[in-house]
Protein backbone atom coordinates (compact mmCIF):
# COMPACT_ATOMS: atom_id res chain seq x y z
CA UNK A 1 0.00 0.00 0.00
CA UNK A 2 3.30 2.09 1.12
CA UNK A 3 3.92 2.03 -3.03
CA UNK A 4 0.24 3.09 -4.16
CA UNK A 5 0.17 5.86 -1.85
CA UNK A 6 3.44 7.10 -3.05
CA UNK A 7 2.17 6.71 -6.91
CA UNK A 8 -0.88 8.05 -6.05
CA UNK A 9 -1.23 11.06 -3.35
CA UNK A 10 -4.13 11.67 -4.69
CA UNK A 11 -7.05 12.44 -7.17
CA UNK A 12 -5.33 14.12 -9.63
CA UNK A 13 -2.83 11.69 -9.81
CA UNK A 14 -5.61 8.37 -10.13
CA UNK A 15 -6.87 10.66 -12.87
CA UNK A 16 -3.99 11.38 -14.74
CA UNK A 17 -2.93 7.71 -15.03
CA UNK A 18 -6.88 6.76 -15.52
CA UNK A 19 -6.30 8.38 -18.72
CA UNK A 20 -3.59 6.85 -20.25
CA UNK A 21 -5.48 3.49 -19.61
CA UNK A 22 -8.87 4.00 -20.61
CA UNK A 23 -9.78 3.96 -24.04
CA UNK A 24 -10.88 7.35 -25.52
CA UNK A 25 -14.95 6.60 -25.83
CA UNK A 26 -14.77 5.29 -22.24
CA UNK A 27 -12.83 7.85 -20.79
CA UNK A 28 -15.08 10.45 -22.73
CA UNK A 29 -18.08 8.98 -21.69
CA UNK A 30 -17.21 9.00 -18.19
CA UNK A 31 -15.36 12.26 -17.91
CA UNK A 32 -18.04 14.32 -20.29
CA UNK A 33 -20.45 16.65 -19.41
CA UNK A 34 -23.30 17.75 -21.96
CA UNK A 35 -23.01 21.17 -24.25
CA UNK A 36 -20.03 23.15 -23.51
CA UNK A 37 -19.18 21.19 -20.07
CA UNK A 38 -19.60 24.62 -18.37
CA UNK A 39 -21.43 22.64 -16.08
CA UNK A 40 -19.05 19.86 -15.47
CA UNK A 41 -15.88 22.69 -14.55
CA UNK A 42 -18.69 24.81 -12.41
CA UNK A 43 -19.25 22.43 -10.36
CA UNK A 44 -15.34 21.75 -9.61
CA UNK A 45 -14.46 25.39 -9.71
CA UNK A 46 -17.22 26.85 -7.71
CA UNK A 47 -15.93 24.94 -5.01
CA UNK A 48 -12.15 26.22 -4.96
CA UNK A 49 -13.83 29.25 -4.13
CA UNK A 50 -14.72 28.53 -0.69
CA UNK A 51 -12.41 29.06 1.58
CA UNK A 52 -11.43 28.36 5.30
CA UNK A 53 -9.93 30.39 8.04
CA UNK A 54 -7.63 28.38 10.35
CA UNK A 55 -7.59 28.43 14.09
CA UNK A 56 -4.29 27.67 15.46
CA UNK A 57 -5.50 28.33 19.30
CA UNK A 58 -7.88 25.78 19.47
CA UNK A 59 -7.12 22.14 20.61
CA UNK A 60 -8.27 19.72 17.65
CA UNK A 61 -6.01 16.60 17.58
CA UNK A 62 -7.69 13.75 15.98
CA UNK A 63 -10.90 15.19 14.43
CA UNK A 64 -14.16 12.87 14.30
CA UNK A 65 -14.89 12.25 10.88
CA UNK A 66 -17.69 9.40 11.67
CA UNK A 67 -21.08 10.37 11.34
CA UNK A 68 -24.63 8.60 11.16
CA UNK A 69 -27.28 8.00 8.38
CA UNK A 70 -30.49 6.85 8.82
CA UNK A 71 -29.15 5.53 12.40
CA UNK A 72 -26.01 3.43 10.67
CA UNK A 73 -23.03 4.93 12.07
CA UNK A 74 -20.37 5.39 9.27
CA UNK A 75 -16.43 5.76 9.22
CA UNK A 76 -16.93 9.27 7.43
CA UNK A 77 -19.09 11.73 5.50
CA UNK A 78 -18.62 10.80 2.05
CA UNK A 79 -19.30 7.52 -0.32
CA UNK A 80 -20.00 6.31 -4.06
CA UNK A 81 -22.36 8.39 -6.16
CA UNK A 82 -24.54 5.74 -8.38
CA UNK A 83 -22.68 5.10 -11.93
CA UNK A 84 -24.29 3.25 -14.94
CA UNK A 85 -21.60 1.41 -17.56
CA UNK A 86 -19.34 0.96 -14.58
CA UNK A 87 -18.04 -2.39 -16.71
CA UNK A 88 -18.04 -0.34 -19.94
CA UNK A 89 -15.62 2.20 -18.40
CA UNK A 90 -13.27 -0.17 -16.75
CA UNK A 91 -14.28 -3.67 -16.94
CA UNK A 92 -14.75 -5.46 -13.77
CA UNK A 93 -14.63 -2.23 -11.54
CA UNK A 94 -18.16 -2.26 -9.59
CA UNK A 95 -17.48 -5.53 -7.67
CA UNK A 96 -14.06 -3.55 -5.64
CA UNK A 97 -15.87 -0.50 -5.30
CA UNK A 98 -18.69 -1.72 -3.72
CA UNK A 99 -16.57 -3.91 -1.33
CA UNK A 100 -14.15 -1.26 -0.64
CA UNK A 101 -17.18 1.06 0.78
CA UNK A 102 -18.08 -2.10 2.81
CA UNK A 103 -14.95 -2.49 3.72
CA UNK A 104 -14.60 1.19 4.66
CA UNK A 105 -17.99 1.54 6.21
CA UNK A 106 -19.14 4.67 3.58
CA UNK A 107 -22.08 4.22 1.53
CA UNK A 108 -22.76 3.26 -1.58
CA UNK A 109 -25.61 4.14 -3.95
CA UNK A 110 -26.13 1.36 -6.91
CA UNK A 111 -27.01 2.67 -10.20
CA UNK A 112 -30.20 1.35 -12.20
CA UNK A 113 -28.21 1.21 -15.33
CA UNK A 114 -24.95 -0.57 -13.21
CA UNK A 115 -23.51 -3.18 -15.36
CA UNK A 116 -23.52 -5.47 -12.31
CA UNK A 117 -26.94 -6.84 -10.96
CA UNK A 118 -28.81 -5.39 -7.84
CA UNK A 119 -28.67 -8.89 -6.14
CA UNK A 120 -24.81 -9.47 -6.88
CA UNK A 121 -23.61 -5.84 -6.22
CA UNK A 122 -25.94 -6.10 -2.35
CA UNK A 123 -23.36 -9.17 -1.95
CA UNK A 124 -20.33 -6.98 -1.75
CA UNK A 125 -21.28 -3.82 -0.15
CA UNK A 126 -23.88 -5.36 2.59
CA UNK A 127 -25.12 -3.04 5.18
CA UNK A 128 -23.45 -0.24 3.15
CA UNK A 129 -25.32 -0.36 -0.14
CA UNK A 130 -28.52 1.80 -1.17
CA UNK A 131 -30.21 1.25 -4.49
CA UNK A 132 -30.72 4.05 -7.41
CA UNK A 133 -33.61 3.71 -9.41
CA UNK A 134 -34.46 5.46 -12.73
CA UNK A 135 -38.49 5.14 -12.40
CA UNK A 136 -39.70 3.19 -16.10
CA UNK A 137 -42.53 3.73 -17.86
CA UNK A 138 -43.88 0.64 -17.30
CA UNK A 139 -45.49 0.21 -14.28
CA UNK A 140 -45.13 -3.96 -13.88
CA UNK A 141 -41.15 -2.95 -14.46
CA UNK A 142 -40.98 -0.45 -11.75
CA UNK A 143 -43.01 -2.59 -9.84
CA UNK A 144 -40.82 -5.56 -10.35
CA UNK A 145 -37.50 -3.51 -9.76
CA UNK A 146 -38.91 -2.63 -6.71
CA UNK A 147 -39.59 -5.91 -5.27
CA UNK A 148 -36.29 -7.15 -6.49
CA UNK A 149 -34.23 -4.64 -4.47
CA UNK A 150 -35.76 -4.94 -1.24
CA UNK A 151 -35.87 -9.02 -1.60
CA UNK A 152 -32.20 -8.38 -2.20
CA UNK A 153 -32.02 -6.52 1.20
CA UNK A 154 -31.31 -2.61 0.35
CA UNK A 155 -33.41 -0.56 2.73
CA UNK A 156 -32.69 2.63 1.54
CA UNK A 157 -34.05 3.44 -2.47
CA UNK A 158 -32.57 6.24 -4.11
CA UNK A 159 -34.98 8.01 -6.76
CA UNK A 160 -33.27 10.08 -9.34
CA UNK A 161 -34.95 12.97 -10.67
CA UNK A 162 -32.89 14.79 -13.24
CA UNK A 163 -33.15 12.42 -16.74
CA UNK A 164 -36.67 13.45 -17.81
CA UNK A 165 -35.00 13.63 -21.08
CA UNK A 166 -32.69 12.06 -23.35
CA UNK A 167 -30.06 14.31 -23.76
CA UNK A 168 -27.54 14.66 -26.08
CA UNK A 169 -23.83 14.64 -24.68
CA UNK A 170 -22.06 15.39 -28.35
CA UNK A 171 -18.43 13.49 -27.37
CA UNK A 172 -20.56 10.15 -26.76
CA UNK A 173 -22.72 11.08 -30.21
CA UNK A 174 -18.71 11.45 -31.58
CA UNK A 175 -17.48 7.86 -30.61
CA UNK A 176 -20.89 6.43 -31.54
CA UNK A 177 -21.13 4.75 -27.68
CA UNK A 178 -23.65 2.15 -27.49
CA UNK A 179 -23.88 -1.01 -24.78
CA UNK A 180 -22.91 -3.36 -25.37
CA UNK A 181 -20.00 -1.78 -26.92
CA UNK A 182 -20.21 -1.57 -30.81
CA UNK A 183 -16.70 -2.32 -31.92
CA UNK A 184 -16.68 0.08 -35.44
CA UNK A 185 -13.86 1.41 -36.52
CA UNK A 186 -13.21 3.53 -34.10
CA UNK A 187 -13.79 2.41 -31.11
CA UNK A 188 -11.55 -0.64 -32.32
CA UNK A 189 -8.55 1.28 -32.78
CA UNK A 190 -9.58 3.24 -28.93
CA UNK A 191 -9.14 0.14 -27.55
CA UNK A 192 -6.65 -1.76 -29.15
CA UNK A 193 -4.29 1.03 -27.97
CA UNK A 194 -5.49 0.90 -24.35
CA UNK A 195 -4.29 -3.32 -23.55
CA UNK A 196 -4.97 -2.81 -19.43
CA UNK A 197 -8.59 -1.77 -20.52
CA UNK A 198 -8.62 -4.72 -23.09
CA UNK A 199 -7.23 -7.41 -20.56
CA UNK A 200 -10.06 -6.70 -18.16
CA UNK A 201 -12.71 -6.87 -20.80
CA UNK A 202 -11.13 -10.42 -21.94
CA UNK A 203 -11.25 -11.72 -17.85
CA UNK A 204 -14.56 -9.82 -16.74
CA UNK A 205 -16.39 -10.03 -20.49
CA UNK A 206 -18.75 -7.91 -22.49
CA UNK A 207 -20.49 -5.08 -20.16
CA UNK A 208 -24.25 -5.16 -19.85
CA UNK A 209 -26.96 -3.54 -18.59
CA UNK A 210 -27.85 -6.25 -16.04
CA UNK A 211 -30.42 -5.03 -14.03
CA UNK A 212 -32.38 -4.03 -17.32
CA UNK A 213 -31.73 -7.20 -19.78
CA UNK A 214 -34.98 -9.25 -17.85
CA UNK A 215 -37.33 -6.76 -18.93
CA UNK A 216 -35.80 -6.17 -22.67
CA UNK A 217 -37.43 -8.29 -25.17
CA UNK A 218 -35.15 -11.30 -26.37
CA UNK A 219 -33.15 -11.21 -29.39
CA UNK A 220 -32.73 -7.83 -29.45
CA UNK A 221 -29.79 -6.14 -31.71
CA UNK A 222 -27.17 -4.19 -30.50
CA UNK A 223 -29.19 -0.94 -32.30
CA UNK A 224 -32.77 -2.34 -31.04
CA UNK A 225 -31.17 -2.77 -27.34
CA UNK A 226 -30.46 0.72 -27.32
CA UNK A 227 -34.07 1.55 -28.71
CA UNK A 228 -35.46 -0.19 -25.73
CA UNK A 229 -33.60 1.68 -23.24
CA UNK A 230 -34.73 4.94 -24.99
CA UNK A 231 -38.38 3.93 -24.27
CA UNK A 232 -38.37 2.59 -20.45
CA UNK A 233 -37.03 6.33 -19.51
CA UNK A 234 -39.59 7.82 -17.48
CA UNK A 235 -39.99 11.74 -18.06
CA UNK A 236 -40.89 14.02 -15.02
CA UNK A 237 -41.27 12.11 -11.92
CA UNK A 238 -44.59 14.50 -11.15
CA UNK A 239 -45.85 14.58 -7.68
CA UNK A 240 -48.46 11.43 -8.33
CA UNK A 241 -45.56 9.56 -9.77
CA UNK A 242 -43.15 9.81 -6.75
CA UNK A 243 -46.39 9.95 -4.16
CA UNK A 244 -46.78 5.71 -5.66
CA UNK A 245 -42.95 5.20 -5.24
CA UNK A 246 -42.71 6.77 -1.70
CA UNK A 247 -46.40 3.97 -1.28
CA UNK A 248 -44.38 1.19 -2.79
CA UNK A 249 -41.13 1.21 -1.17
CA UNK A 250 -41.33 0.08 2.85
CA UNK A 251 -37.81 1.50 3.67
CA UNK A 252 -36.13 4.84 3.32
CA UNK A 253 -36.56 7.12 -0.03
CA UNK A 254 -34.26 9.66 -1.36
CA UNK A 255 -34.65 12.10 -4.11
CA UNK A 256 -31.11 12.54 -5.87
CA UNK A 257 -31.12 15.55 -8.33
CA UNK A 258 -33.04 18.93 -6.78
CA UNK A 259 -31.00 22.02 -7.14
CA UNK A 260 -34.16 24.56 -6.33
CA UNK A 261 -35.20 24.86 -2.35
CA UNK A 262 -38.60 25.50 -2.83
CA UNK A 263 -38.80 21.83 -4.89
CA UNK A 264 -36.46 19.76 -2.23
CA UNK A 265 -39.13 20.95 0.69
CA UNK A 266 -42.03 19.92 -2.06
CA UNK A 267 -40.65 16.59 -2.42
CA UNK A 268 -40.21 16.05 1.48
CA UNK A 269 -43.60 17.26 1.62
CA UNK A 270 -44.16 14.43 -0.89
CA UNK A 271 -42.41 11.50 1.94
CA UNK A 272 -38.94 12.11 0.63
CA UNK A 273 -36.91 10.83 3.90
CA UNK A 274 -33.61 12.94 2.18
CA UNK A 275 -32.27 14.72 -0.53
CA UNK A 276 -29.42 14.65 -2.95
CA UNK A 277 -28.52 17.82 -3.87
CA UNK A 278 -26.91 17.62 -7.65
CA UNK A 279 -26.55 18.23 -11.05
CA UNK A 280 -25.77 14.86 -12.40
CA UNK A 281 -22.31 15.69 -12.87
CA UNK A 282 -23.43 18.67 -15.51
CA UNK A 283 -24.26 15.74 -17.84
CA UNK A 284 -28.04 17.22 -17.74
CA UNK A 285 -27.77 20.88 -18.28
CA UNK A 286 -24.87 22.99 -18.72
CA UNK A 287 -26.72 25.60 -17.25
CA UNK A 288 -27.47 24.92 -14.72
CA UNK A 289 -25.77 25.70 -11.32
CA UNK A 290 -22.96 24.50 -9.38
CA UNK A 291 -24.60 21.88 -6.79
CA UNK A 292 -22.32 23.75 -3.98
CA UNK A 293 -23.52 27.19 -4.74
CA UNK A 294 -27.29 25.88 -4.28
CA UNK A 295 -26.51 23.04 -1.48
CA UNK A 296 -26.85 26.33 1.49
CA UNK A 297 -30.22 27.21 -0.13
CA UNK A 298 -31.78 24.01 -0.02
CA UNK A 299 -29.67 23.27 4.19
CA UNK A 300 -31.11 26.73 4.90
CA UNK A 301 -35.04 25.66 2.99
CA UNK A 302 -35.06 22.60 4.76
CA UNK A 303 -34.09 23.07 8.25
CA UNK A 304 -31.29 22.13 10.27
CA UNK A 305 -32.68 18.12 10.83
CA UNK A 306 -33.64 17.38 7.37
CA UNK A 307 -30.67 14.70 5.60
CA UNK A 308 -28.87 16.99 2.99
CA UNK A 309 -26.60 15.14 1.03
CA UNK A 310 -24.74 16.58 -2.15
CA UNK A 311 -22.65 15.31 -4.82
CA UNK A 312 -20.75 16.95 -7.99
CA UNK A 313 -17.26 18.23 -8.52
CA UNK A 314 -15.74 16.69 -5.05
CA UNK A 315 -12.06 16.35 -5.61
CA UNK A 316 -10.36 15.84 -2.52
CA UNK A 317 -11.23 15.92 1.44
CA UNK A 318 -10.95 19.45 1.49
CA UNK A 319 -13.83 19.93 -1.04
CA UNK A 320 -15.38 17.22 1.60
CA UNK A 321 -15.39 19.72 4.27
CA UNK A 322 -16.35 22.50 1.90
CA UNK A 323 -19.47 20.92 1.52
CA UNK A 324 -20.27 19.29 5.33
CA UNK A 325 -19.79 23.37 6.22
CA UNK A 326 -21.96 24.43 3.55
CA UNK A 327 -24.56 21.76 5.21
CA UNK A 328 -24.16 18.71 4.08
CA UNK A 329 -24.63 15.75 6.23
CA UNK A 330 -23.05 13.90 3.47
CA UNK A 331 -20.99 14.02 0.36
CA UNK A 332 -21.17 11.10 -2.61
CA UNK A 333 -18.84 11.45 -5.19
CA UNK A 334 -18.89 9.58 -8.92
CA UNK A 335 -16.04 9.92 -11.23
CA UNK A 336 -13.15 9.76 -8.61
CA UNK A 337 -14.26 5.94 -7.60
CA UNK A 338 -13.70 5.02 -11.29
CA UNK A 339 -10.51 7.00 -11.93
CA UNK A 340 -8.90 5.18 -8.92
CA UNK A 341 -10.02 1.92 -10.55
CA UNK A 342 -8.63 2.66 -13.56
CA UNK A 343 -5.64 3.58 -12.47
CA UNK A 344 -4.61 1.39 -9.71
CA UNK A 345 -6.58 -1.70 -10.24
CA UNK A 346 -9.05 -3.13 -7.72
CA UNK A 347 -7.37 -1.90 -4.91
CA UNK A 348 -7.58 1.82 -6.40
CA UNK A 349 -11.32 2.02 -4.63
CA UNK A 350 -10.15 1.21 -1.20
CA UNK A 351 -7.24 3.47 -1.37
CA UNK A 352 -8.67 6.12 -2.72
CA UNK A 353 -11.71 6.05 0.72
CA UNK A 354 -8.02 5.84 2.63
CA UNK A 355 -6.68 8.91 0.94
CA UNK A 356 -10.13 10.94 1.14
CA UNK A 357 -10.17 10.08 4.92
CA UNK A 358 -6.73 11.20 5.52
CA UNK A 359 -7.28 14.49 3.75
CA UNK A 360 -10.53 15.35 5.14
CA UNK A 361 -8.84 14.19 9.02
CA UNK A 362 -6.20 16.26 8.07
CA UNK A 363 -8.16 19.11 6.76
CA UNK A 364 -9.96 19.53 9.79
CA UNK A 365 -6.48 19.37 12.21
CA UNK A 366 -5.34 22.01 10.18
CA UNK A 367 -8.50 24.17 11.03
CA UNK A 368 -8.51 23.28 14.76
CA UNK A 369 -11.73 22.15 14.20
CA UNK A 370 -12.57 19.02 16.68
CA UNK A 371 -16.08 17.53 15.19
CA UNK A 372 -18.13 17.72 11.38
CA UNK A 373 -20.70 19.66 13.07
CA UNK A 374 -18.49 22.13 13.84
CA UNK A 375 -16.92 23.31 9.96
CA UNK A 376 -19.35 25.67 9.10
CA UNK A 377 -17.99 27.93 11.88
CA UNK A 378 -14.26 28.42 10.10
CA UNK A 379 -15.50 29.51 6.47
CA UNK A 380 -14.01 32.71 5.72
CA UNK A 381 -16.42 35.41 3.96
CA UNK A 382 -13.75 37.93 2.74
CA UNK A 383 -15.09 41.42 3.10
C1 LIG B 1 -20.31 8.11 -16.14
C2 LIG B 1 -21.42 8.54 -15.23
C3 LIG B 1 -22.57 7.79 -15.13
C4 LIG B 1 -23.58 8.17 -14.25
N1 LIG B 1 -24.68 7.37 -14.11
C5 LIG B 1 -25.62 7.69 -13.20
C6 LIG B 1 -26.71 6.81 -12.96
O1 LIG B 1 -26.82 5.76 -13.55
N2 LIG B 1 -27.64 7.20 -12.04
C7 LIG B 1 -27.54 8.38 -11.35
O2 LIG B 1 -28.41 8.70 -10.53
N3 LIG B 1 -26.51 9.22 -11.55
C8 LIG B 1 -25.54 8.90 -12.44
N4 LIG B 1 -24.47 9.72 -12.62
C9 LIG B 1 -24.34 10.93 -11.80
C10 LIG B 1 -23.58 10.63 -10.50
O3 LIG B 1 -24.35 9.85 -9.63
C11 LIG B 1 -23.20 11.90 -9.74
O4 LIG B 1 -24.34 12.71 -9.62
C12 LIG B 1 -22.08 12.68 -10.41
O5 LIG B 1 -21.15 11.83 -11.02
C13 LIG B 1 -21.38 13.54 -9.36
O6 LIG B 1 -20.37 14.25 -9.92
P1 LIG B 1 -18.78 13.84 -9.86
O7 LIG B 1 -18.62 12.78 -10.89
O8 LIG B 1 -18.15 15.12 -10.21
O9 LIG B 1 -18.48 13.36 -8.47
C14 LIG B 1 -23.45 9.35 -13.50
C15 LIG B 1 -22.28 10.12 -13.61
C16 LIG B 1 -21.27 9.71 -14.44
C17 LIG B 1 -20.01 10.54 -14.50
Amino acid sequence: MANIDKRFPSIPHMKATARRRMPGFAWEYMTGGIGLEENVRRNTGDLQKILFMPRYLSDAQDPDISTTVFGQRLAAPFGVAPVGLGGLQWPGCEPPIGRAARRHDVLHILSTHATQSLEAMKAHTGPSGWFQLYPPKDPAMETDMIERAKRAGYDVLVVTVDIPAVTRRDRDIRNGLSVPPQFDLRTVCHAAMRPHWLLRLARHGIPHFENLEPYAPKGLSIREFGEFLGTILSNHITADRFRQIRDRWPGKVVVKGVLDPEEAAAYMTLGADGIIVSNHGGRQLDAAPSSVSMLPHVRRRLGPDALVMVDGGVRSGLDIARMVALGADYVFMGRPFIFSAAAIGDDGPAHLIDVLKQELRGTMWQLGCPRLADLHTFLHKPE
